[in-house]
C-alpha cells in the first residue's frame, strides 16, 4: 500500500495466449501460493494490467468453506445480482498483517477471459463473490480499507484475534487476497 500502481487504473489486456501473459499468470499463482492467499491482482506484483487470479482448494482444516475453482480472469467485468450486501473480514497481501470488516454484494455475475482468450462467465455468492470483488477493486485502484464503513473494525490481525472482535473468520489463511 502506497505504491502508485495500487492506486491507478490497470490497462486492459489486448493480446491473449502470449508467452508474456502466460508468464504473468504463472508468477501470480506462485505468489498467491507462497503467500497462502486466495486471490491476487497483477498490480500487486507490479504489473498494471487487468488480470486477476483466485481459487481455494478444499481444505480439511476448514470444512465449512466452499472451495473456489482455480481461475484466471482477464479483463473482468462484474455485475451485482440484487442489492443485498454482506459484511465480512478481509485481508490483503498489499496491506500485510491487517484485517478489516468490508461490505460486499452478496451475489454477483462475473465475466472475462482466461489467458488463452476463452470466455468465462459465472454467477456466484458469498465468499467467492467477495474475493472477486476484492480483486477487481485492485484493478481500479481501490484497496479494501477504502471500503471499510466503521474504522473501528480495522486493525492488526494479532490484536483483533486476541480481543475476539467478532473475528471468527480471521484465522483462515484464505482471507488474504
Ligand atoms: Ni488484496
Amino acid at each position: 500500500m502506497g505504491h502508485p500502481l495500487l492506486l491507478g487504473t490497470a490497462s486492459p489486456v489486448r493480446e491473449f495466449d502470449t508467452p508474456a501473459l502466460g508468464a504473468l499468470v504463472d508468477d501470480m499463482f506462485d505468489t498467491m501460493s507462497v503467500e497462502s492467499g486466495v486471490g491476487l491482482a497483477a498490480p500487486q506484483i507490479g504489473v498494471g494490467q487487468r488480470v486477476i487470479v483466485f481459487g481455494l482448494e478444499e481444505n480439511q482444516r476448514y470444512p465449512d468453506i466452499q472451495p473456489i475453482p482455480m481461475t484466471v480472469l482477464v479483463n473482468p467485468e462484474i455485475e451485482p445480482l440484487g442489492d443485498e450486501m454482506e459484511f465480512g473480514w478481509e485481508g490483503c497481501l498489499s496491506v500485510p498483517g491487517m484485517r478489516g470488516l468490508v461490505p460486499r454484494y452478496r451475489q454477483i455475475r462475473y465475466r472475462g477471459f482466461d489467458q488463452k482468450g476463452n470466455r468465462i462467465e459465472r454467477e456466484v455468492e458469498g465468499f467467492h463473490a467477495r474475493v472477486v470483488q476484492h480483486e477487481i477493486d485492485h484493478l481500479d485502484g481501490i484497496l479494501y480499507p477504502q471500503r471499510i464503513e466503521d474504522m473501528r473494525m480495522f486493525g492488526f490481525e494479532q490484536e483483533l484475534e486476541q480481543h475476539q472482535l467478532e473475528t471468527s473468520s480471521l484465522n483462515r489463511p484464505e482471507s488474504n487476497s
